[in-house]
């Protein structure tokens, strides 16, 4: 059995509804497990997030799926902290070889979503892990079709402010990503 870990922050849901699309998909995978896990503001203290059950949890799985909403074009705060208290496990090196792969959601079609992926990318870098992008060549651009922002790095989604549930085309590509991470853990990990 493999186990892939989804841990996402959102505040008003759509994240939240990606993080679990991919569940979705991991879950359609024969012998992989999908476990979410939800970076809360109320774990911050003094502006230091912390929560020993979350950081083991990721510790037991095979494969890390990072997820935040896009805030002023970037990683929203409190997953940021969540990524700065990883700090003293990036210096055990203990995700090393891990495998990794990364969403986010935003209001604006564009709003600088590709720099949210690249600061998740970076930071699973720095760990040592190995990156699995989306790897979907997008159906077309509109709201019911697979992959419609073209996003390459990872899973770009959009919604607008009044809306509550995800495009269908989001959805779908939430559930295909959640496949493909599910396939090469199995192909990377030996055992
Ligand atoms: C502080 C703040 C900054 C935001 N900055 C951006 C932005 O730079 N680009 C954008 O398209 N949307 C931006 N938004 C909209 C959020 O991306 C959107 O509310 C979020 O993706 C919703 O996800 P959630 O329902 O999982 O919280 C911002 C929202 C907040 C609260």
């Amino acid at each position: 059995m493999k186990n892939v870990a989804i841990v996402y922050f959102s505040s008003g849901g759509h994240t939240q509804q990606l993080a679990h699309g991919i569940a979705e998909g991991v879950r359609s995978v024969p012998q992989t497990a999908a476990v979410l896990w939800r970076i809360e503001g109320s774990d911050l203290r003094d502006g230091r997030w912390k929560n020993e059950e979350i950081l083991a949890g990721l510790q037991r799985s095979d494969t890390i799926v990072f997820g935040t909403p896009t805030y002023m074009g970037g990683i929203a705060a409190q997953y940021k902290a969540f990524i700065d208290a990883c700090g003293g496990i990036w210096y055990e090196q203990a995700w090393r070889n891990k495998l990794a792969a990364g969403f986010t959601h935003s209001q604006g079609l564009s709003g600088d979503k590709l720099n949210t992926l690249e600061g998740l990318m970076i930071q699973a870098m720095q760990h040592g892990m190995l990156w699995v992008g989306l790897g979907i060549r997008p159906e077309g651009s509109s709201p019911e079709q697979i992959n419609r922002l073209g996003s390459y790095l990872g899973l770009m989604a959009q919604s607008e402010a009044d809306q509550t549930n995800l495009f269908e085309g989001d959805r779908q590509t939430a559930r295909l990503f959640g496949q493909r991470i599910a396939d090469a853990t199995h192909r990377w990990q030996r055992t």
